[in-house]
């Protein structure tokens, strides 16, 4: 690559300030997010986090400021027109959420039956194919309550993964999950990014997860970005909340 050419950005936040009545949330936060990079962003419960990402889906829409995503100002748009743009960007909540009554396999083929116009043939080798990428095999006729709960996250990643979308959003994606699950969940998502190619957003408690995967790490403190760089980068960092969050990932 160029070295005087930035690396395209697929989102892009300008100045964003959200509110809830006279709670200002994010207060004026400005970040890139490159062309296949995997951003951690960490804070303290209630910082704000999964406002930020929901602003992404427009799921909630900012106050002031410039929401770019895959060089489209979207903060503003209809409601009908932020329909293309939320399907690009495919969003794995912290609980699995899978529909219940539904198998496996007819639960990653939701989105796809729903998007696409595809024989079933075609959706067979879909459904199959990222159940493999999440490592899961065997699962497709069992319904969500027969399998473990970090299986049922994987199967939710599958769901999210099938419909193809540029971005991949992940709310706290190992919250909940025991040490080994929540390794493997965390090198699944860099696996799945550099396989699909994503940029990913990865929304987390878990600093430990971050300096594992993460090409960039950003601390959200208080409606402000406290600190953000490469892992190696941040271990240096001498920002108190940052020292609490390496210190837990060490002790951890
Ligand atoms: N729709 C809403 N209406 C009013 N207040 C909201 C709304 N959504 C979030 N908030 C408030 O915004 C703040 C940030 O919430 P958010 O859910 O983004 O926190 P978080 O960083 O994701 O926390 P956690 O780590 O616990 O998930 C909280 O005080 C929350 O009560
Ligand atoms: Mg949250």
């Amino acid at each position: 690559m160029n070295s005087n050419m930035n690396p395209k950005s697929m989102i892009s936040f300008k100045n964003i300030v959200k509110r809830f009545g006279t709670r200002t949330i994010l207060k004026g936060i400005s970040f890139d997010v490159a062309e296949g990079e995997i951003l951690f962003v960490l804070g303290t419960s209630g910082t704000g986090k999964s406002v930020l990402l929901k602003n992404i889906v427009g799921l909630l829409r900012p106050d002031e400021g410039e929401i770019w995503i895959d060089g489209q100002e979207v903060s503003r748009i209809p409601e009908d027109d932020y329909l293309p743009v939320r399907k690009k960007c495919g969003m794995v909540f912290q609980h699995p959420a899978l529909f219940d009554s539904m198998t496996i396999y007819d639960n990653v083929a939701f989105g796809v039956r729903r998007h696409e116009r595809l024989d079933e043939a075609a959706i067979s080798e879909r459904v199959t194919r990222c159940l493999q990428l999440v490592n899961l095999a065997d699962v497709e006729d069992k319904m969500p309550g027969q399998i473990s709960y970090g299986m049922q996250k994987r199967v939710s990643l599958a769901r999210t993964v099938a419909v193809g979308p540029k971005i991949l959003l992940f709310d706290e994606p190992t919250t909940g999950l025991d040490p080994v699950t929540t390794s493997a969940v965390n090198q699944l998502i860099k696996d799945l990014s550099r396989t699909l190619k994503t940029t990913s957003m990865v929304v987390s408690h878990d600093m430990r997860c971050a300096l594992e995967i993460a090409d960039r790490i950003m601390v959200l403190d208080q409606g402000h970005i406290i600190a953000q760089g490469t892992p190696e980068e941040l271990k240096q960092s001498a920002h108190p909340l940052v020292r609490d969050f390496l210190d837990e990932a060490v002790n951890a």
